[in-house]
C-alpha cells in the first residue's frame, strides 16, 4: 500500500486499536434538511472533536466546518436522486477528484446499490472511483446502501460488502444484522457499521457493541447521535465502547450521567436567559443627558 493511502487510512481507522468512530452528517444529499440536522454547522460544532472522522458532502464541508479543524473528512462524492424521486439507486459520481483534493479529503465515499435497478452503474462507478482515487493515494469507502425492496440480512449484506471489496473499496460501510460475523468474515477489507434510524440510546449503544464484537472496526453513526436529546453525551458513550472497550452498561451509565449534566446546564442557561432582558433594560436605559444615536 502506498504511503499516502496508508497514512490517510490511519487517520480514519486508528492503527493502535484498529477502531474507528465516524460521524455521519451527509444525509442532506438525498434527504434535504433531515430532522435535527437542519443546521449542520450547529450540529457539527460540539461533536467535531469527539469523532475520529466526519462523513459529509462538499457543500456542508465548505459552509459548516472550520477549515482549521484536525478532524479528517470522509467526503461523499456520489448523489443524484432524492427521497421523493423515482429511484434512490440512480446515483453517479458528482465530485471531481481535483475538488476532493482541494478539500483535503482523507477518504472518498460513494454508495453501491447491489440488487437494485442501478446496480451495474453504481458498481462500475465504484471501480472507476477506486482507480482514480488510488492514483492520488486516497482511500474509498463504499456504502452498501439498501433499497426499499431489499432485506438487510447477512446473505444480502455479505454479497454487497464482498462485491464492494472486490472492486477495490478500502473500507465498506454496511448495516448490522443477525450473524454479522459472517458478513465480516467474508469481506477482506474493514467494515464499519451505519447506525440507521433513531432508536433508544441504550439500543444504539448495544448495536455499536455488537458490531465491534462481531469484528467491525466501529460505527459511522449519524441519526442516533445528533437526533439524541444529548448528542455530546451520546457520542462520548459510543466512543467509550469503540475506543475504551466499555460494555453497554458502562457506556449507558456514562450517557445518563452526561445527559443529566447537560439537562442541568440547559435549564440553568434558560433561567439566566429569562433574567437577562430585565438586566438589559436597566443597563440600556437611555442616558437622557447624552445625545442618542438616530434610529433608521
Ligand atoms: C446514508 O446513506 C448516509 O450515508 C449516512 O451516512 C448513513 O446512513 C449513516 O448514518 P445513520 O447512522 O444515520 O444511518
Amino acid at each position: 500500500m502506498d504511503w499516502g493511502l496508508k497514512n490517510r487510512l490511519s487517520r480514519i481507522i486508528k492503527p493502535h486499536n484498529n477502531r474507528a468512530l465516524m460521524l455521519a452528517v451527509d444525509h442532506g444529499y438525498f434527504l434535504g434538511p433531515t430532522e435535527k440536522l437542519e443546521n449542520p454547522k450547529k450540529v457539527i460544532a460540539p461533536l467535531l472533536r469527539h469523532c475520529d472522522s466526519l462523513m459529509l458532502t462538499r457543500g456542508v464541508q465548505r459552509t459548516s466546518v472550520p477549515a482549521e479543524t484536525d478532524t479528517p473528512m470522509v467526503l461523499r462524492v456520489s448523489g443524484g436522486s432524492s427521497i421523493i424521486g423515482e429511484d434512490l439507486s440512480q446515483e453517479d459520481i458528482t465530485v471531481s477528484i481535483q475538488d476532493a483534493i482541494r478539500l483535503n479529503a482523507s477518504a472518498l465515499a460513494m454508495s453501491v446499490f447491489v440488487g437494485s435497478k442501478y446496480e451495474y452503474q453504481t458498481v462500475v462507478n465504484l471501480g472507476k472511483l477506486v482507480s482514480e482515487a488510488e492514483q492520488y493515494g486516497i482511500p474509498v469507502l463504499a456504502v452498501t446502501a439498501v433499497g426499499k425492496e431489499l432485506g438487510k440480512d447477512a446473505r444480502y449484506l455479505s454479497l454487497a460488502c464482498r462485491m464492494a471489496a472486490e472492486q477495490g473499496a478500502h473500507i465498506v460501510k454496511t448495516y448490522y444484522c443477525d450473524n454479522f460475523e459472517k458478513v465480516v468474515e467474508s469481506c477482506p477489507v474493514p467494515i464499519i457499521v451505519a447506525g440507521g434510524k433513531k432508536i433508544p440510546e441504550r439500543d444504539a449503544l448495544q448495536l455499536t457493541y455488537n458490531a465491534v464484537k462481531a469484528g467491525a472496526v466501529g460505527v459511522d453513526m449519524g441519526r442516533n447521535i445528533w437526533q439524541s436529546e444529548h448528542p455530546v453525551a451520546m457520542i462520548k458513550a459510543t466512543r467509550a465502547i469503540i475506543h475504551q472497550n466499555a460494555n453497554v452498561d458502562q457506556a449507558f451509565k456514562m450517557y445518563k450521567k452526561l445527559a443529566s449534566e447537560d439537562s442541568q446546564k440547559k435549564s440553568k442557561g434558560k433561567k439566566q436567559n429569562k433574567k437577562k432582558p430585565n438586566q438589559n433594560k436597566s443597563k440600556n436605559k437611555p442616558n437622557q443627558n447624552k445625545p442618542q444615536p438616530k434610529k433608521n
